[in-house]
């Protein structure tokens, strides 16, 4: 099977587990309404993809694997509505449909943003397929990953260097914690679900974590100015109209692109000692390198 078809059965997984979780008698419909809005508009799951690929190439059962799937999935879905909202990246357009702030309003989006992120963390503390000294892991992991050391600190550095030359070294590091730190944290996640990894695999796949979480920021910055804004579902060009820190600001089209191949070979480098288990990571990284959204 390949790639994009593998992601859909993962796609389907998450959702379902996500809906069967979303409790239906909200005492505040229009609330429910557009969280269920924000979270369900076809996005492409690459994070929950990562944690029950991993978890399935070290033996775990997709029961360990759908808290985790699912909560990181509301990270990533309540960090969009934010990054979209006007005091951040001012964007009109997510996943082809109107930004929440839109569809909705303001307020609506911060809370939106607020009671994902909340509902992220319940899903795993309520998840009893897992013994509670493994939830508490997987908390510290994605509170970690999502926080002021993780995405969070990524988007304030982001935001606050609109327009302003940064080096390599700050981009990159910006990089790796606004995008990294939660693809990485994914790969982790995977591993620590399957409850059957050892040191030194966790070595390899943190290296692996480390590229494909780089080379997606890169891939995203490349696509907002080759991208077709109906294909990307979000609005092209942005990041340019901005004055954004991007690598290909930085470094041209062609040395992103440069930078996207060396980091796509670092990753499967990386998963050598695993042979053939690995096939499925080495497809999401190629995924992640060549895809057009
Ligand atoms: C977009 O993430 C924002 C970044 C962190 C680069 P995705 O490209 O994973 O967005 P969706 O979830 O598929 O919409
Ligand atoms: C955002 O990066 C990363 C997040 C933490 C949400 P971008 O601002 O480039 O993401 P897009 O292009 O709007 O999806
Ligand atoms: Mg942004
Ligand atoms: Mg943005
Ligand atoms: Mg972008």
């Amino acid at each position: 099977m390949d790639i994009r078809s593998q992601l859909g059965v993962y796609q389907q997984t998450v959702d379902s587990f996500l809906n069967q979780c979303i409790d239906k008698d909200s005492i505040d419909p229009p609330l429910q309404e557009a969280m269920l809005y924000s979270l369900f508009n076809g996005g492409k799951r690459v994070r929950p993809a990562l944690i029950y690929i991993v978890n399935k190439m070290l033996g775990g059962t997709l029961e360990q694997a759908n808290s985790s799937a699912a909560a990181i999935e509301c990270i990533h879905s309540y960090s969009l509505v934010h990054d979209d909202l006007p005091a951040m990246d001012d964007d009109d357009l997510r996943r082809g449909k109107p930004t929440c702030h839109i569809a909705y309003d303001e307020p609506t989006a911060i809370l939106v943003g607020d009671a994902l992120q909340c509902l992220a963390f319940e899903l795993i503390a309520n998840d009893t397929n897992l013994n509670a000294d493994t939830r508490i892991h997987l908390i510290k992991m994605l509170s970690k990953a999502s926080g002021h050391q993780g995405m969070v600190v990524g988007q304030a550095f982001d935001l606050r260097n609109v327009g302003k030359p940064l080096t390599l070294e700050q981009l990159e590091a910006m990089h790796q914690h606004k995008t990294g730190a939660l693809l990485k944290c994914a790969v982790l996640m995977g591993a620590v679900v399957s409850g059957n990894v050892t040191d030194e695999q966790l070595e390899h796949l943190e290296l692996y974590a480390e590229a494909i979480g780089l080379a997606f920021q890169v891939q995203d910055d490349i696509l907002d100015i080759e991208g077709d804004a109906s294909v990307i579902g979000k609005p092209q060009g942005s990041d340019l109209e901005k004055d954004k820190p991007t690598y290909p600001a930085l470094l041209g089209l062609e040395g992103a692109k440069l930078k996207l191949q060396q980091l796509h070979e670092q990753a499967i480098a990386a998963l050598k000692s695993f042979g053939e288990s690995a096939d499925e990571l080495k497809a999401l990284a190629d995924f992640i390198v060549q895809r057009d959204h």
